[in-house]
């Protein structure tokens, strides 16, 4: 294998990765059908809408409990841990780049290796999002499924209302995520190079 290839996504991974990205996209467009388009003309038909979403919910919870394990047992969490000692700092020479240095053609503040596969940016939106979000959705998700689970009252507030607004804030941070990732994974030498990696597996350095 030539220095510049790394071999960062194994198949496990990849695999997920694809499963997890359609089961989103599909919660996002019927959860949104469900949440935001009247019952005479919906995106999608209520009952329909609710099945799907509720169906694609489990593959979800089948895939990000296999992404969970996987990643202990195959050591790809630790891409994931945060060191927060100057990570302000590695974030604005990350957050420059993208806004200036990029645009300007300057060299990337940070190399990709087999030991830290993910620039400052991506590693806390990508814990953000695989460690917070998603967790929050599945858990909210389930207790909405069985809402005899949730605490009738809250204070003055109603647990299931409480329960369907965090359901449906994670939801929409974790398509905001979606939104900037596929901006993200455009910048570099080729708009299709990232892609092409979490296909193929390897990542070409530049
Ligand atoms: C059409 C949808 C998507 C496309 C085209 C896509 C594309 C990519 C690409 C090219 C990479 C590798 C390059 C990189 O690290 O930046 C990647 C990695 C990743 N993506 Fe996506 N993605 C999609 C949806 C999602 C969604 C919905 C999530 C989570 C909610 C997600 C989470 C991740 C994570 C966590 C990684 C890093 C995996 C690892 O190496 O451990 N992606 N994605």
């Amino acid at each position: 294998m030539s220095n510049n290839r790394l071999y960062l996504y194994p198949v496990w991974l990849r695999i997920w990765h694809v499963i997890n990205a359609i089961s989103i996209i599909l919660l996002g467009i019927t959860g949104i059908s469900m949440q935001f388009t009247n019952l005479e003309s919906p995106l999608i038909r209520f009952n329909s809408a609710v099945s799907l979403h509720n169906f694609i919910g489990v593959v979800i919870i089948i895939s990000y409990s296999f992404f969970f394990i996987a990643g202990i047992l195959t050591g790809n969490n630790k891409h994931y841990k945060l060191k927060l000692k100057g990570l302000i700092d590695r974030l604005y020479k990350q957050g420059k780049y993208y806004v200036f240095g990029y645009l300007k053609g300057e060299p990337k503040p940070f190399h990709i290796s087999e030991e830290e596969k993910f620039n400052p940016l991506q590693k806390v939106s990508y814990f953000g999002t695989m460690y917070l979000l998603v967790p929050v959705v599945i858990i909210t998700g389930v207790a909405l499924l069985f809402p005899e689970m949730i605490i009738e009252k809250f204070y003055d507030m109603s647990g299931i209302r409480l329960t369907t607004f965090f359901h449906s804030i994670a939801g929409f941070f974790i398509l905001i995520f979606l939104i900037i990732h596929l901006y993200v994974i455009t910048i570099g030498k080729h708009p299709l190079k990232n892609f092409k990696s979490i296909i193929t597996g390897y990542h070409e350095a530049e």
